[in-house]
């Protein structure tokens, strides 16, 4: 669900390709010393509704006038040795669960298993697809990541995957030691999956827990016990897949502090290597399946903030580095190390170590990020399907960047990963003067005087308890914001 008009994780828009030169590794945000402030207080002066800055521009500035053409004039300068990094996605679920807002449709089994069923059309598509780019850039591009999401990309099964796989092969030049990642639904994955993903080298994986507390998984239509998800994490890691990440929500009905922070102690119990922690984006003006939920029973913006707080310190005392908005990982984990050395990139899969500056996006509603723009398949599965069996691209929309959206990309993507940002080192790299940014010294000040952030000079850098509400520090980067007048879930 590559759209960022409303804020997801993995599911936002692509990698920008404006890191021109490393900044210098900015240390851990640190503890300030502020006067107590009530959070009732700071949510209502910052819980505006704020992209999550997954692209800049975000999706909502897409627009039509990115085509097929658009994007084979852009792929005509990609050198043929640039490593570039792959998206695939499948938008299919065996069930829906209320909350989600990705871009995925339910199917049953049956149709999973047809052969002529939705299915399996769409992972011919996605063959064809994939040689059609390896047709548009005449050779096989060096490929250094592989990212399959959804939508739940396992329900293709195990046959279907090891084609699928074989087939990127022939289109692509993988790397040795390529990452391989997929994001994975525990009630579904059975011994033979598990046993393909290992077989064709997927080496991190992330399974969708949210929380373990009954009355919450019942309210949310989606019922998985701790011995299922534990069981399933103990096949991944004796069959060797190695990195393993858990998706855990904050703001679902019936969530409370107390259910958080059991949910959290059990999720450390299965020693992953990393943690999302993501804020429920309620957003039924666009995801109506959420209006199913008992909305009476969603957690209010003080105890969503209270339930992150809790969650962060106990994932951060067992030994987690906090990274970003909402991820946690191990120490040794290659994303805390980019991180501790500022190489922490944000993409549309959310936050990543991967450094190619180029994205192909493959599967209804993809998104690809060359140098010059993004572009975004159709949305709608005929759509796309149509589209690459008469050998075209499925681009419906997409954004071509200016150099000024470049350097808005790059102040908003490095303040969003390391939570610090020296707003004139960056403009200098860029050739910019700072001093275009002057006016918003005074909301930046306001954010200071609240805790939230200290400035000193052109450099700020987020407050422990500033970090849930980076994206409002973000936005004042952003200048489509108040011209877009679109609504997104909450900040915090
Ligand atoms: C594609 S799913 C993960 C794989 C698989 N489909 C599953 O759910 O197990 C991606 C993740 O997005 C998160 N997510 C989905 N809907 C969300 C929403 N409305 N707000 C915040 N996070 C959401 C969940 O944490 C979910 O695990
Ligand atoms: S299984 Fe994952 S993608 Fe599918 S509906 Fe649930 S959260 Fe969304």
């Amino acid at each position: 669900m590559p759209d960022d008009a409303y804020p997801l994780p993995f599911t936002g828009t692509p990698p920008q390709s404006t890191a021109p030169a490393p900044a210098p590794a900015p240390a851990p945000a640190a503890p300030l010393d502020v006067a107590a402030l009530d959070d009732a207080a700071l949510i209502a002066r910052y819980d505006a509704r704020i992209p999550r800055y997954t692209s800049y521009p975000t999706a909502v500035q897409f627009h039509p006038g990115v085509t097929e053409a658009t994007l084979r004039g852009w792929l005509a300068g990609l050198p043929a040795t640039a490593p570039v990094s792959l998206y695939l996605h499948v938008p299919f679920c065996r069930v829906l669960c209320w909350y989600c807002g990705c871009h995925t449709t339910a199917v049953t089994g049956a149709a999973v298993a047809r052969s002529d069923g939705p299915v399996a059309q769409y992972v011919e598509t996605l063959l064809a697809e994939a040689a059609l780019w390896a047709g548009a850039l005449g050779r096989r591009q060096p490929v250094t990541h592989l990212h399959w999401g959804g939508g739940t990309p396992s329900i293709v099964g195990p046959e279907r995957w090891r084609r699928l796989m074989a087939g990127l092969a022939d289109r692509f030049a993988f790397a040795p030691g390529a990452q391989i990642a997929a994001e994975l639904d525990p009630r579904t994955l059975d011994a033979e999956m598990i046993a393909a993903l290992a077989e064709t080298g997927v080496n991190r994986v992330s399974l969708g827990v949210q929380d373990f507390d009954a009355r919450v998984q019942m309210a949310v239509n989606r019922v998985q016990p701790y011995e299922l998800v534990a069981a399933k994490v103990a096949a991944l890691r004796a069959a060797g897949v190695g990195g393993l990440n858990l998706d855990l929500m904050y703001g679902l009905p019936h969530q409370s502090v107390a259910s958080v922070v059991d949910t959290a102690e059990k999720a450390l119990a299965l020693n992953p290597d990393r943690i999302a922690l993501f804020g429920y984006a309620h957003v039924p003006w666009m995801k109506k399946h959420q209006t199913l939920l008992p909305e009476a029973a969603l957690p209010g913006p003080a105890e969503r903030l209270a339930q992150f707080r809790a969650a962060a310190h106990l994932f951060e005392r067992a030994g987690l580095v906090a990274i970003g908005l909402d991820h946690f990982a191990r120490p040794e984990d290659p994303l805390a190390r980019a991180a501790a050395e500022g190489r922490l990139r944000r993409n549309f899969q959310g936050y990543t170590d991967d450094p190619a500056p180029v994205l192909f996006g493959l599967g209804a509603s993809s998104i690809s990020a060359l140098p010059q723009g993004f572009a975004q398949n159709a949305a709608a599965v005929p759509a796309w399907r149509e589209a690459v069996a008469a050998g075209r691209f499925a681009i419906a929309r997409g954004v071509a960047i200016t150099p000024e959206d470049r350097l808005r990309a790059d102040l908003i993507e490095r303040l969003m990963c390391d939570l610090a940002l020296d707003i004139a080192a960056r403009c200098r790299l860029a050739g910019a003067d700072p001093q275009r940014f002057a006016g918003l010294l005074p909301a930046l000040d306001a954010m200071a005087a609240d805790g939230l952030l200290e400035r000193q000079g052109w450099r700020i850098r987020m407050s422990r308890r500033g970090r849930p509400f980076v994206r409002g520090a973000a936005a004042l980067f952003d200048a489509y914001l108040d011209a877009a007048g679109t609504r997104h879930a909450r900040a915090v």
